[in-house]
């Protein structure tokens, strides 16, 4: 195809030939909303960090939920921050942890919508790691059993979906295992696959209260430099039982995403994280972008790139251009 034959301007010249020729669409369809959890009633503190989300008691993640299932979002994933925490996580697998209790909430007021669940510990343990301490070192079997405890106790509590983020070795399978002895054998796991070891969760950090209280990620999340690893996780997470994989965060590892997609039969899922909405949403507010315009060129590239679904902040702002 060579000019002057070929002219790619011809079917840019108008907005139906440009739509005719879209290669990537994206709609509300695409979206999973994920909801931060507290006890409590009629709580909605701001996050100052992700300007426009925020803190909700259970009653107000079940209107966020309604709303969201009315604009054409199919599912919504669940963080929970609960008033004690332990060194053992316990109010991560507890039968009314507030997790527990917003999933019944959701399903009491929109019963279709999906609500998948993050099974990780950090959010419930007082160290603030994914997993159990032992002599200072993230202990992996230890963990992978009580990281199980939590995906049942959310299944019996009506979870649709369960999504492992903790990055210990062998947790899909566990998981897996203990969902099917406990006769939950339709509930699918959506693993957090492709987990890098992120500067881009800083303000998930703040949101969820869960930011390590010494250390970091490292010995569990990936090394942001490796790509070949990515596709070794996936591989696993495929062999272990995963229905979904994941790859996290979303802008800065599209290459992943695009590999994961090409190697990997399942469908495949992208965390649009805290960091990306942040960065945005300032960068809007200090007038130096357009947001809104920002917003659906990124959600666009994510779904470009390979991502089946996306998981991000923006899902109600964004359906809300598509008007429902
Ligand atoms: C918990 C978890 C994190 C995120 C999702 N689940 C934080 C972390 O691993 O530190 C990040 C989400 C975001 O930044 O939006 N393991
Ligand atoms: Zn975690």
């Amino acid at each position: 195809m060579l000019f002057p034959e070929y002219r790619p301007r011809r079917m840019r010249q108008t907005k139906a030939l440009r739509n005719m020729i879209r290669e990537t669409r994206i709609s509300p369809s695409d979206f999973i909303f994920p909801l931060f959890a507290v006890e409590g009633k009629n709580i909605k503190n701001p996050i100052p960090s992700m300007p426009g989300q925020f803190q909700l008691s259970v009653e107000n993640i079940a209107s966020m939920a309604a709303e969201a299932y009315k604009l054409g979002i199919p599912g919504i994933i669940l963080f929970g921050i609960p008033n004690k925490k332990d060194s053992l996580g316990t109010e991560a697998y507890k039968k009314d942890g507030i997790v527990q209790k917003a999933i019944k909430a959701v399903k009491n007021r929109v019963p279709n919508i999906t609500v998948i669940t993050d099974v990780c510990l950090c959010e419930y343990t007082d160290h603030g790691h994914c997993g159990i301490v032992e002599k200072g070192k993230i202990d992996n079997d230890s963990t992978i059993d009580l990281l199980a405890d939590a995906a049942v106790s959310h299944a019996r509590a009506g979870a649709d979906m369960v999504a492992p983020s903790d990055m210990m070795d062998g947790r899909v399978a566990e998981i897996r295992d203990r969902l099917d002895d406990n006769g939950f054998i339709n509930i699918p796991i959506m693993a957090y696959s492709a987990k890098y070891h992120s500067a881009y969760y800083g303000p998930f950090r703040e949101a969820a209260n869960s930011a390590p209280k010494f250390g970091d990620r490292k010995t569990y999340q990936m090394d942001p430099a490796n790509a070949m690893e990515a596709i070794r996780e996936a591989n696993m997470d495929v062999e272990e039982g995963a229905d979904i994989i994941m790859v996290k965060p979303a802008l800065s590892y599209l290459d992943i995403i695009y590999r994961v997609k090409t190697e990997i039969d399942l469908p495949i899922a992208a965390y649009n994280v805290s960091g990306e909405y942040s960065m945005i949403k300032a960068a809007a507010k200090l007038g130096f972008i357009d947001g809104e315009k920002v917003m659906m060129e990124t959600l666009t590239s994510i779904k470009r790139a390979g991502a089946d679904i996306i998981l991000t902040y923006f899902a109600i702002e964004a359906a809300k251009k598509f008007g429902a």
